[in-house]
C-alpha cells in the first residue's frame, strides 16, 4: 500500500485559474487572438511553479507558429514525475470572443509517452457516452441504433436523451438523423471538450456527445474520461485535402478506432479545467469589484477523485506583487 502522495491536479488548477482569470477580461470583445494571448501568457508563467518534468505534446502548435506553450516545449519545474502535457489555454476562443457559454481553460497530464500524438491530424470523429453505456456505444453503428442502445443502457427513452453536437455544416446529416430518432439536441458553435465532459457527467443534462471535432481536444477529453469513467470512441477524420495528404505522408493510421484508453495509455492522469465564460459545465469568471471568483474541476485518474473548486481571488492583494496583470 502507498501513503497518500501529491495530487498534481491541485497545482494544475492554479494554472488554469490564472489563464481563465487573465483572458476573461476579453469576454465578448470580439478579439480571440488577444484573449488567447492573455491566457497563454498567464498559463506559461504559472506553469513554472508546478513540480513536474513536463513536455508539451498538445499545445498551441509547432514552435514556429507558437512562441509559448509550443509542442515539444518543456514545462514545469523540471523535477518529479516525467509527464506528457496537453494544454488549451482557451478551449473555445470564439466562445470567449463572443461571450458564448462554456469557454474553458484546460490542462491534461499523463505519464511520459502515454499520450497519443495527433501529428498532422486536426479532426477526429467522436462518440462519448457515460459509464453505463460504455459497452453498447458503437462508432460505426447507424445513429438511430446507437442512440436507442445508449438510451436503454441509461434506463431512458430515446426521446429523453440530449445529444451535444457542434453546429457545423459537416454535421447536417448527423443532426437530421438524431432528430429522426426523437432524441433532443444541444447545438454548440464550439467547445467539444466541455461537450465530452458534460456527456460523462451524470449531473449534466447532456447524455451523449457526437460528431467530428479537434483531435487535440479528443486527447484532452480522454485524460478526463480516464478519471471520471465513461467511454470515448474516435477515429481520425481529416476534413481538408491538406490534412489528408499530410496524414498519408506521415503514414498515419486513419482506420482504427481509438478509445480513451488508447488516446491516453495510462490511468495515472490529471486534469484541470476552469470556466471562462460560464455555462452548464463550469461557472465563468465573476468579478466582484474587489476580486474575482473562479470555478474549476480537478480530476485524478489513479484515484478517480473529482473536485469542484470555487476560488475567491483577492485581486487587491494579488495585484501588489503578481507579474500577471488580472485587473
Ligand atoms: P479553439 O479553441 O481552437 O477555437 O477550438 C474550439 C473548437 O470548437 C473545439 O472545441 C473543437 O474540437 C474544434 O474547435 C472544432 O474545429 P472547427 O471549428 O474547425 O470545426
Amino acid at each position: 500500500m502507498e501513503a497518500p502522495d501529491r495530487n498534481i491536479g491541485l497545482d494544475l488548477v492554479r494554472v488554469t485559474e490564472a489563464a481563465a482569470l487573465s483572458c476573461s477580461r476579453w469576454l465578448g470583445k470580439g478579439d480571440k487572438i488577444a484573449g488567447d494571448q492573455a491566457a497563454v501568457d498567464a498559463m506559461r508563467l504559472s506553469f513554472n511553479t508546478v513540480p513536474l518534468d513536463g513536455i508539451i505534446v498538445i499545445g498551441e502548435g509547432e514552435k514556429d507558429e507558437a512562441p509559448m506553450l509550443f509542442n515539444g516545449e518543456k514545462v514545469g519545474m523540471g523535477l518529479g514525475q516525467a509527464v506528457d502535457v496537453a494544454v488549451d489555454p482557451v478551449e473555445g476562443t470564439n466562445l470567449l470572443a463572443y461571450g458564448r457559454p462554456n469557454a474553458i481553460s484546460v490542462i491534461g497530464v499523463a505519464p511520459r509517452g502515454s499520450m497519443f500524438d495527433p501529428g498532422p491530424s486536426y479532426y477526429m470523429k467522436k462518440l462519448v457516452v457515460p459509464a453505463e453505456a460504455r459497452d453498447v456505444a458503437d462508432l460505426d453503428a447507424p445513429v438511430g441504433d446507437n442512440l436507442r442502445a445508449i438510451a436503454r443502457a441509461l434506463g431512458k427513452d430515446v426521446d429523453d436523451l440530449v445529444v451535444f453536437v457542434l453546429d457545423k455544416p459537416r454535421h447536417k446529416d448527423l443532426i437530421t438523423e438524431i432528430r429522426r430518432t426523437g432524441a433532443r439536441i444541444q447545438l454548440h458553435t464550439d467547445g467539444d471538450v466541455a461537450g465530452s465532459l458534460m456527456a460523462v457527467d451524470p449531473t449534466n443534462v447532456v447524455d451523449v456527445m457526437m460528431g467530428t471535432g479537434g483531435t487535440p481536444e479528443g486527447v484532452l477529453s480522454a485524460c478526463a474520461i480516464r478519471a471520471v469513467g465513461g467511454r470515448m470512441l474516435a477515429r481520425l477524420d481529416p476534413q481538408k485535402d491538406d490534412e489528408k495528404k499530410a496524414l498519408i505522408k506521415a503514414g498515419t493510421d486513419t482506420k482504427s478506432i481509438l478509445t480513451e484508453e488508447t488516446l491516453v495509455n495510462s490511468d495515472d492522469t490529471y486534469f484541470a479545467a476552469t470556466g471562462i465564460s460560464g455555462g452548464t459545465f463550469l461557472r465563468g469568471v465573476r468579478f466582484t469589484g474587489r476580486g474575482a471568483v473562479t470555478h474549476s474541476l480537478v480530476l485524478r485518474g489513479k484515484t478517480g477523485t473529482m473536485r469542484r473548486i470555487e476560488s475567491h481571488i483577492a485581486l487587491e492583494k494579488l495585484m501588489r506583487f503578481s507579474a500577471v496583470k488580472y485587473d
